[in-house]
């Protein structure tokens, strides 16, 4: 029940529930879902209408090994993981993704996902990128479960009514302003925001999970939607916890050149492939086993590279061509109507006939708030490299468990949403006591986070908010790229760390309380930049290659000083401090209890 409560500026709306969820995507309402069915007091606060969270745009599908189109393993998926990862995923998180994912998959069958089918009836399974069958020796398994190229869309909608049907509570269009937190450093509850009639709520709980997704959009041209403000980890790093392994940011190779919009590697899974200049398939040449379904962060390199030496298509000859024309109409029109629309408008393209234009865009964040596989923040100690956060958790985008490691594995992502917002909610279950009174909101928390957001409301400087944002979003863009120098990441620190010292100047025009978008896109752009910090300053300091961070002037992988997550400690000036925590490299499983052979996964030269 709310209670109304006065403070000298601003009046609460205050609440009490066992678990509050930030945010609706896939993992945010997967977790939420969770937590209402075991009958905990479940209230989940998003910015956007829970169908309009970024999950909706998810196209090709999601992996699970459930043997519909052919042999597969959970070992196998578990070795693609891993290798997929650039071997910086933490195995137990990355053996509780692949095992766990068939009945997570079945759940969302039975919770009334709409699955495309086989002629049998069964969920319809595609290829997808670094998805192999046999411990990586091939060919492409067919592992990813598929609602046509409208996956995402079709699971979001799923498991809003289903949390609904559980009387979960949803406060939508709520902005997430900040963490309560008590001075023992267990989170307490959230403020937020009502944008609807300028009312501030403080949400106290004994669980707050944040599933806020990712920061694609400190970058100019990303797949992510608008909304995709990294506001988990800007809450996290003001609340003086660390970030994990930020400089690796995933590029999907086909976004659609000049608008960004994602073309599915589904397209590739169903049969397309790239070309460049001289009409040649010139993936064969760097992945001559798995060609166009090599993973994404190869698949990106590889077209910049033929883009550099000259071999682009176009004007400019600065993209290259997606072709999808020798496909049959019917398929198209079966597996892939999404995005034979999206490349008509966004394009100009009849994919039935014409090539599609495409060039690697910003897609995803393998790094965020870090976790153990059943959410639980971390804040290492010297000591303790796993300690938990009481009363705090992360899931989905928004956290690293860490299961991509270096680079993720298309369809690993609708997965991991589910499969740990299931554990979440499991694990909540285990450690919420629903007999303990919920905690009172900390006056100092809250004071500290209403007076940012005052400052905020009232900032009078003479810098609009998107001229800001432009900056950086340009600075990444140019200078923490598909490839990365020396010289590309000092500028990028000096250039990120400049707009930070200008962010005290920064102008907000509307002082209203009610819809008021240019104080949003200003808190959101103070969380943008906590993340692109950390992600600049992460990256120059990693001198190796791995995954998606490749350097030209560290080219190799080099475990035996770099196989380990990065933490990034953000100061309210700037400053990031940077550590260190080991890669977990022990499965759950033993191999005589049924777990994969550890020698599997060991690290080797990653091929494809
Ligand atoms: O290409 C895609 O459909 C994207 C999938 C993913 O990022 O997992």
């Amino acid at each position: 029940m709310a209670t109304a409560q006065t403070s000298p500026a601003y009046q609460f709306v205050d609440h009490k529930f066992d678990v509050v969820v930030v945010g609706a995507g896939g993992a945010g309402l997967r977790a939420t879902l969770g937590m209402a069915e075991q009958g905990l007091k479940t209230a989940c606060i998003t910015k956007v209408f829970p169908t309009r969270s970024h999950t909706v745009a998810a196209q090709g599908g999601i992996a699970a090994s459930l043997q519909n189109m052919g042999p597969d393993s959970w070992q196998w998926h578990l070795y693609d993981t891993v290798k997929g990862s650039d071997w910086l995923g933490d195995v137990d998180a990355m053996e509780y993704l692949a095992r766990e994912a068939p009945a997570a998959v079945y759940e969302l069958e039975h919770y009334g996902v709409p699955f495309s089918r086989t002629e049998e009836g069964k969920i319809y399974q595609r290829p997808f990128g670094g998805h192999m069958m046999n411990y990586g020796d091939g060919p492409p398994v067919q592992r990813t479960c598929a609602a046509a190229d409208r996956t995402g869309h079709a699971i979001l909608h799923t498991l809003y009514g289903q949390s609904i049907k559980h009387n979960a509570q949803f406060f939508i269009e709520y902005f997430a302003l900040d963490l309560i937190m008590d001075p023992d450093g267990t989170c307490t509850g959230v403020v937020a925001w009502n944008l609807d009639d300028g009312k501030i709520h403080r949400f106290s709980a004994k669980m707050v999970v944040l599933a806020t997704g990712g920061y694609g959009r400190a970058y100019f041209s990303a797949t992510s939607a608008h909304t995709c403000t990294g506001d988990g980890g800007g809450m996290v790093a003001r609340a003086g916890l660390p970030l994990q392994d930020m400089e690796f940011v995933q590029f999907h190779p086909t976004g659609i050149y000049g608008a960004g919009c994602l073309i599915t590697e589904g397209a590739r899974g169903e049969g397309g492939y790239l070309v460049n200049s001289e009409g040649e398939r010139f993936m064969e040449r760097y992945a001559p086993s798995a060609k166009d379904l090599a993973s994404r962060d190869v698949v990106s390199r590889c077209m910049t590279m033929e883009i550099r030496e000259g071999r682009g298509v176009g004007k400019n000859k600065d993209h290259i061509f997606l072709h999808l024309d020798h496909l049959d109409p019917a398929v198209l029109h079966e597996r892939l109507p999404g995005i034979s629309e999206s490349a008509k408008i966004f394009a100009g393209v009849d994919v039935t006939k014409e090539p599609i234009p495409v060039l690697p865009t910003v897609h995803y964040n393998m790094g965020g708030i870090p976790t153990n596989y059943w959410g639980e923040v971390l804040n290492p100690s010297p000591d303790n490299p796993d300690r938990v956060t009481p009363g705090l958790m992360a899931v989905g985008e928004a956290g690293c468990a860490s299961v991509h490691g270096a680079n993720r594995l298309g369809s690993n992502s609708l997965i991991d949403l589910v499969v740990f917002g299931r554990a979440a909610a499991i694990r909540a279950g285990q450690v919420v006591d629903r007999e303990a009174a919920i905690p009172s909101p900390n006056a100092a928390s809250v004071d500290k986070i209403m007076t940012r957001f005052d400052r905020l409301r009232h900032a009078n400087g003479s810098a609009p908010t998107a001229q800001l944002r432009e900056k950086m979003q340009r600075a990444m863009q140019e200078d923490a790229a598909v490839f990365r120098t020396q010289e590309s990441l000092e500028n990028g620190c000096r250039r990120i760390s400049a707009i930070w010292k200008e962010l005290p100047d920064v102008r907000v025009t509307d002082r209203s309380m009610i819809w008021n978008s240019d104080l949003v896109e200003t808190l959101e752009l103070e969380n943008l930049m906590a993340n692109a910090i950390c992600t600049v300053y992460g990256a120059e300091a990693r001198k190796e290659s791995r995954g998606a961070h490749a350097r030209e002037d560290f080219s190799s992988r080099d475990d035996a000083n770099w196989r380990v997550h990065t933490l990034a400690h953000l100061d309210a000036d700037g400053t990031v401090n940077l550590s260190y925590r080991p890669v977990h490299t022990e499965p759950l499983l033993k191999q005589e209890d049924g777990g994969i052979d550890l020698a599997k996964i060991a690290p080797k030269a990653r091929v494809y």
